[in-house]
């Protein structure tokens, strides 16, 4: 067969599409400027942006934190993280001297109201010698129990207000709450600064091109749609292996455990994209619209299930990890068992696992179709043949691949499973995938809220998650099983799929 040509994307077309709907100007002011996420995502993010002219043609981008630090030191200090962690920082160093100048830091209390009135002076006089309209987006990139005094002092010293010359947007960082309660709390609190359609929840696999690809690969092509449902599909299972352990993060971590971590965002939006009805448009409304209804389809696993529909493991050791409680029993690994109640999915399993200190990193959604009907060939006694299986590879290998029978070269009936693949980098060439903060934060720019989280999504992925959280503290919790580091897991979790008669596809 012919060898494949890489047809890299008319960047160039993809870009005067971004440019059109961006703003003239706009100050982006992300509080936590100290923060990993500033260091390690946010800036090399713009940087990456700046560099390929996708930030309005003015912009400012303030970091705000509580360090003592001048203008100076915070550009060196983002220098340096831009060069670890930005793509192509080699390439494009050139224009480090053009973003630099964009670069501000302002030191503030964040508890304190006339800190936001300074800041809302600075803002006026920056807009006002670089003649830019006051297009500000806020981005909250702090330790979450900050979110709602931030959030009303900025309302206070009436920095929430827009106008029809200029818009106020705010970008909220997860995790947004700790449960339901919290979420529904959180939500009130911002509303009463924030209309909903200033707020832009963030999960960043939102942001990630293949993600987005769901999309496209579901509702652009007529072939998958037909089969895409309960009368060929035997299950799903979503995948989030990692292998990191903890690092530092056992401040936040060890309260929080690998479902309110990885389950109550990214995995369950996996899900709701896998699951999602075509919606008629594609816009925030819709799709949203669209996603809320499948959350509200999935059957909610009560407390006293727990131990039927789930597992959950913690890596062997995790107890002695630095800021960790003692004998904590706080999940690192996790499995669900979740079915959606609607014509389409009903009694199709979605098995949702991810765990951290595994064997790789791994995110997949593999849709495992069933049996054919019936075997015309002869096979041994209880012998069948594989199904096929369609797995969609988030990362890394970003791509597809679709299993499925032949017949083996030769006399006789063999048959043996092969594959068709396909490879992003491939097609269109190496290191071609945005990081997911790129995208996020032109579209947020724009305006265009779609890939963001709504209120009422983040709720009720929080109504999903709250009665196993519950489940798993009381006398129903399956035990606590444990893992070696850099393995696929517990051995429990192959026990769990063998029961339904099943095996997990072989990625971790
Ligand atoms: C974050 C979690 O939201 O996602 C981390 O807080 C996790 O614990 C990370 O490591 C995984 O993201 P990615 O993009 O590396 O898959």
């Amino acid at each position: 067969m012919a060898k494949k040509t890489v047809v890299s994307p008319d960047t160039s077309q993809l870009n005067k599409d971004i440019i059109k709907k961006l703003p003239n100007s706009a100050t982006i002011v992300i509080f936590g400027a100290s923060g990993d996420l500033t260091e390690r995502k946010l800036l090399p993010s713009l940087f990456r942006l700046d560099s390929d002219g996708l930030l309005p043609e003015k912009c400012v981008i303030i970091g705000v934190a509580r360090t003592d630090m001048d203008n100076e030191t915070f550009r060196k200090k983002i220098m340096e993280s831009v060069g670890a962690y930005s793509r192509h920082y080699k390439d494009r160093c050139g224009n480090w001297s053009v973003f630099e100048k964009k670069l501000l830091y302002h030191k503030m209390d964040y508890d304190n109201l006339s800190d936001y009135k300074t800041l809302n002076k600075l803002l006026a006089d920056i807009h006002k010698k670089q003649g830019m309209n006051s297009n500000c987006l806020f981005y909250l990139s702090t330790p979450p129990m900050l979110y709602p005094g931030i959030v009303s002092k900025l309302g206070e010293a009436g920095m929430a207000q827009q106008s029809d010359e200029h818009w106020r947007r705010i970008i909220i960082e997860k995790p947004f709450g700790r449960d339901l309660a919290s979420a529904v709390d959180l939500n009130n609190h911002i509303h009463q600064v924030f209309n909903e359609s200033q707020v832009y929840r963030i999960d960043h696999y939102l942001g990630k091109e293949t993600v987005q690809n769901l999309f496209v690969f579901r509702f652009g092509n007529a072939i998958f749609e037909p089969l895409w449902n309960r009368n060929y599909i035997d299950h799903v299972q979503i995948t989030v292996s990692e292998e990191v352990s903890l690092g530092s993060r056992a401040g936040y971590y060890d309260t929080a455990g690998v479902l309110r971590d990885m389950f109550q965002n990214h995995l369950l939006q996996l899900l709701t994209l896998t699951a999602i009805e075509p919606p008629a448009e594609f816009n925030a409304t819709s799709l949203r619209d669209e996603k809320v209804k499948v959350l509200k389809a999935v059957r909610p696993i009560k407390p006293e299930e727990v131990a039927k529909q789930t597992v959950r493991a913690q890596y062997r050791t995790y107890r002695d990890e630095k800021g960790v409680a003692r004998g904590t029993e706080t999940a690192t690994f996790a499995i669900l068992k979740l079915f959606i109640d609607n014509w389409r999915w009903r009694n199709v399993p979605f098995y949702l696992r991810s765990g951290k200190a595994l064997n790789s990193k791994v995110t997949e959604i593999s849709i495992q179709f069933r049996h054919v009907p019936h075997l015309m060939f002869p096979l041994p006694p209880d012998e069948l043949l594989p199904p096929n299986k369609l797995v969609l590879r988030l990362q890394p290998n970003e791509g597809m691949r679709l299993g499925f029978e032949t017949k083996m070269p030769g006399a006789g009936m063999k048959t043996r499973t092969v594959s068709m693949d396909f490879l992003y980098e491939q097609d269109f060439g190496e290191n071609i995938l945005p990081d997911a903060y790129e995208r996020l934060l032109v579209d947020a720019l724009q305006g265009d809220a779609s890939l963001f989280t709504r209120s009422d999504e983040i709720e009720l992925a929080w109504k999903i998650t709250d009665p196993i959280l519950r489940g798993w503290e009381g006398e129903h919790a399956p035990p606590l099983a444990f893992y070696e580091l850099g393995t696929c897991g517990p051995s429990k979790a192959d026990e769990f799929i063998q029961a339904d008669g099943r095996k997990w596809n072989p990625c971790m």
